[in-house]
């Protein structure tokens, strides 16, 4: 129902004045509603109008749903959050303007990791604008709930269902989690870095190697990526992402493996009580998450000349730092001043440095980093109906995973 009325709001449109910018996101939580609220104002200071298409919905199934619809009905916002490689897929059908302009004025092939410039590269052109790095392999866990039961945070898998058991004898939700497919590929992906490694997880989830994704490695993962279903909450069918995060802050649950837009969530910044880990067996690695605005091409000179100037808005390093430290997520500039980050912002950086010096920098899957967009739903809906099997075969499972994956790539 809210989708269909979001869905109307959004056909029908808002005319826009010249110098007017419609935005598509789908930053609703409470910090990422105030990062989106940081970059609205800094417009509206420049003098410009902000509209506001914001559609609810974490991991942003709804918001490209709506993105669809409109851009069918020739009526694209002016500037959408669109990421990963599903810009390839937007840039290759003409919607998105190209920024080599402002890119050539702003240095950007200076200022960015070499990374984020390819991932917002497509066929040599820049389609989008980044605005926040996220790291997604992190564990947030309640510190006083840990010592109150005197556990050390796990460092790896075994030890977290160890620790997992305890908590569930205590009488304390051990992991706080929905059941949205995106979430379940968060906490599956996430094993299957700190289990399976770097190249492991290049090699399944970029190279799509059909003897990886059936192999006995996968087969494993699959199995600790089950095991985990009895530590959830009672309730976690329908369960957000921020709702747990508020499980973890209010006590009711010791852990949440979440990327660090959860930082956003927590009651004060800085919050004591929470704790961010690297996801077990994960320390020194980066799954990425790349944040960042697409600009849909304009029919008048005026539209096209707001675009530029907030694609120089968004570049700008004063920005940059002001909306990260809401989000959560660090700036993806290479000369980036952390020192005004929170330890969890900074511990983020380092960890982007070690692991861009020792291969283990890696496109997350489930945040859209790694593969095309059909194929990542046909892994979503695999790994959802498993998780909700009590009796799931992880042995079948490897081997649809493969068959699957195969399958829709052939439809490219
Ligand atoms: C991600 C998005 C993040 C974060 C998260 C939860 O897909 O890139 O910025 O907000 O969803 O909604």
């Amino acid at each position: 129902m809210r989708l269909a009325v979001a869905l109307l709001i959004a056909l029908l449109g808002t005319p826009a004045t010249a110098s007017d910018i419609e935005v598509l996101h789908w930053w609703t939580a409470g910090g990422e509603a105030r990062a989106a609220d940081v970059l609205r104002q800094r417009w509206q200071a420049l003098g410009h109008h902000w509209v506001d298409a914001a559609i609810v919905g974490g991991g942003g199934n709804s918001a490209m749903l709506v993105l669809r619809s409109r851009a069918l009905n020739h009526n694209p916002p002016q500037a959408a959050h669109l990421k990963g490689v599903e810009l390839h897929e937007w840039a290759k059908r003409g919607f998105l303007r190209n920024l080599d302009d402002v890119a050539r004025r702003g240095q950007w092939q200076l200022r960015l990791y070499p990374f984020v410039s390819s991932t917002l590269n497509h066929q040599g052109h820049f389609v989008a604008v980044p605005v926040g790095l996220h790291r997604v392999n992190w564990l947030w866990i309640n510190q006083s709930l840990f010592q109150r039961l005197e556990l050390n945070p796990p460092r790896n898998w075994e030890e977290m269902i160890q620790v997992a058991r305890r908590f569930k004898q205590a009488g304390i939700t051990p992991l706080a989690m929905g059941d949205d497919p995106w979430q379940l590929a968060i906490l599956f992906e996430a094993i299957a870095l700190g289990e399976g490694g770097s190249d492991f997880f290049r090699r399944a989830f970029v190279n799509l190697e059909p003897e990886v994704l059936s192999g006995t490695q996968m087969q494993q993962v699959l199995r600790r990526f089950h095991s985990l279903r009895s530590f959830l909450p009672a309730n976690h069918i329908g369960l957000k992402w921020n709702q747990a995060s508020q499980m973890l802050v209010n006590g009711q649950a010791a852990m949440q493996l979440m990327g660090d837009w959860v930082k956003g969530e927590l009651t004060e910044p800085g919050n004591q009580a929470i704790r961010c880990l690297p996801a077990p067996g994960t320390a020194g690695k980066f799954s990425y998450n790349l944040d960042s605005l697409a600009l849909f091409q304009q029919q008048d000179a005026e539209h096209d000349q707001a675009q530029q100037q907030f694609a120089e808005l968004l570049m700008s390093a004063d920005f940059q730092q002001q909306f990260n430290r809401v989000k959560g997520s660090i700036p993806p500039l290479a000369d980036a001043d952390l020192s005004q980050f929170d330890p969890c912002g900074q511990a983020s950086a380092k960890a982007l440095q070690h692991a861009t010096q020792h291969g283990d920098l890696v496109p997350s899957m489930a945040e859209g980093m790694a593969i095309p967009s059909n194929v990542q739903q046909a892994i979503f809906d695999l790994l959802a109906s498993y998780f909700s099997d009590p009796q799931g075969d992880a042995v079948a499972t490897a081997r649809q995973l493969a068959r699957a994956v195969s399958a829709v790539s052939a439809e490219q």
